[in-house]
């Protein structure tokens, strides 16, 4: 049964800025009841007054949830986990957004820096998914999104531990789709290449500090509102895996590595990453 966002409950992770806040936005416009998850309450409750615009003048229904907590904290999200379950009853779609990024060499993170980005990117992906998946099966219904990256896809410098955490979680949800091949339950994985987003300024240095400088590439990557709409509509047409705001440089980043891996990490090397 294909899972479309009309009266759908969707729980969202990093909902509270970029790509989750955009995903979370679209989907109220669409129809869909949100919970909204991440850190910053305050940012949370900005996201929802953002869904509540967005779907002014459609049928009543119940108001969005937000459930801070921290995705790194093994015992706050096993609980937020239980908590989400309970509070429309069922959640029909999970979007793990919320992520991470690095930019340290491997010999300069810590790492407890390190343990720190997979688990926030892939550990707790993992415990959601195991968290949600008995009552997706018991309706036979339902949908899991994760949101990797081009990073997901190719290695680069200074992010050891955030592509190590993308392909991680891009090996856990394929192999896992195939154990749910032909039942009701969806399980996709979203690749975006360059999105207009904070993720370079929160990403962490080799002590755990904020990066706190935007990329080039993220500067002038794609609107996270275009990002949205192209990755529900993939999504609501039951697409397994997109690629999404993939310019040519991650179109050529991917092919070189599987390809040409010598030609793709001497440029890779020089330019400095993604
Ligand atoms: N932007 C791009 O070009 C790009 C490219 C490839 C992949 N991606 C992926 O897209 C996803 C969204 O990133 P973004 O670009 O939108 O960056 P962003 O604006 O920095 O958003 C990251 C989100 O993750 C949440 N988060 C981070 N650590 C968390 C923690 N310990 N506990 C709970 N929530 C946490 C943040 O919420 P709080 O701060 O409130 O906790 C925030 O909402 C990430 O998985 C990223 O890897 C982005």
């Amino acid at each position: 049964m294909q899972q479309t966002l009309a009266d759908s409950v969707v729980w969202i992770t990093g909902a509270s800025s970029g790509i989750g806040r955009a995903l979370a936005v679209e989907a109220a416009r669409r129809g869909a009841t949100l919970i909204l998850s991440g850190r910053n309450e305050g940012a949370l409750r900005g996201t929802a007054s953002l869904c509540a615009e967005r779907r002014s003048g459609a049928p009543r229904r119940p108001a969005d949830a937000i459930l801070p907590f921290d995705l790194a904290d093994l015992n706050a999200r096993l609980q937020a986990a239980q908590k989400a379950l309970g509070i429309f009853g069922r959640i029909d779609i999970l979007v793990l957004n919320a992520g991470v990024s690095q930019r340290a060499r491997f010999t300069e993170t810590a790492p407890e820096v390190f343990d720190l980005i997979m688990e926030t990117n892939f550990g707790s992906a993992v415990d959601l998914t195991r968290a949600v998946l008995p009552q997706m099966r018991e309706r036979d219904s339902g949908m899991i999104v994760c949101v990797s990256s081009v990073a997901g896809l190719m290695g680069a410098p200074w992010r050891t531990a955030y592509s190590a955490s993308k392909h991680a979680q891009a090996g856990f949800f394929s192999s896992l789709r195939a154990e749910f091949f032909g039942s009701g339950i969806q399980i996709s994985m979203v690749y975006p290449g360059f999105v207009r987003t904070a993720i370079s300024e929160n990403a962490l240095s080799g002590d755990g500090a904020r990066h706190g400088e935007l990329d080039p590439l993220q500067k002038s990557g794609q609107d996270p509102a275009e990002t949205a709409r192209i990755v529900w509509d993939r999504l609501e047409a039951g697409a397994l895996d997109i690629e999404v705001a993939f310019d040519f440089k991650a179109r050529l980043g991917v092919f070189l590595s599987r390809h040409f891996p010598k030609l793709f990490v001497r440029s890779i090397s020089k330019h400095g990453g993604l």
